[in-house]
């Protein structure tokens, strides 16, 4: 029997902002990327942006960016809405921004304290390679993560 996930992995694009700037704010609250910031992840060429739709309803968002002449992918963010989490939808968002991106490896940095982040990081693959001391707002250590893909 085939299992079909109640939400859709779909392209974002500008007519997302004001969802996108709520889930910022619900997910990341000091870390929140200002509007333009979040404009320019849904619109700046090159850069790979997917939303989760629940039922009409933008509940995750992840954003991810290849540099270095393509080699390596950074997600850049990847948030889902308290109230859907737990359901598998940033995993989907995770492993489809990781084939949209198409590169050999993807990096990607994380709180310290996050744990459900980093359990999520290692389930999928990633492993921990840097420290970046006192990265974040308030001084927080950033985790520095990365996954060569097959
Ligand atoms: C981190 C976050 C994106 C996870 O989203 P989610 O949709 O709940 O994650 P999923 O349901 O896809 O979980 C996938 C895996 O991650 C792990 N995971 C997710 N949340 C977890 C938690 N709270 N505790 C432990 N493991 C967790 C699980 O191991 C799960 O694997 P499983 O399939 O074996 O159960 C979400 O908690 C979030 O938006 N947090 C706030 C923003 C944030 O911290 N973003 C990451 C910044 S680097």
């Amino acid at each position: 029997m085939e299992f079909s996930a109640p939400f859709t992995i779909q392209s974002a694009n500008w007519r997302d902002l004001q969802d996108l700037y709520h889930l910022e704010h619900v997910c990341f609250n000091q870390d929140a990327w200002p509007a333009l910031d979040l404009l320019g992840v849904l619109t700046f060429p090159g850069i790979v942006r997917l939303k989760a739709d629940w039922d009409g309803k933008m509940v995750g968002f992840i954003g991810g960016e290849s540099r270095d002449h393509q080699q390596t992918g950074w997600i850049i963010t990847l948030g889902v809405l308290e109230e859907y989490r737990g359901k598998g939808v940033a995993k989907a968002l995770l492993e489809e921004c990781e084939k949209k991106l198409a590169v050999q490896m993807v990096r990607l940095c994380v709180r310290v304290s996050n744990e459900a982040a980093i359990h999520l990081y290692k389930n999928q693959g990633y492993i921990q390679v840097e420290i970046w001391p006192q990265y974040y707002r308030g001084g927080e250590d950033a985790l520095v993560f990365e996954k060569y893909m097959e």
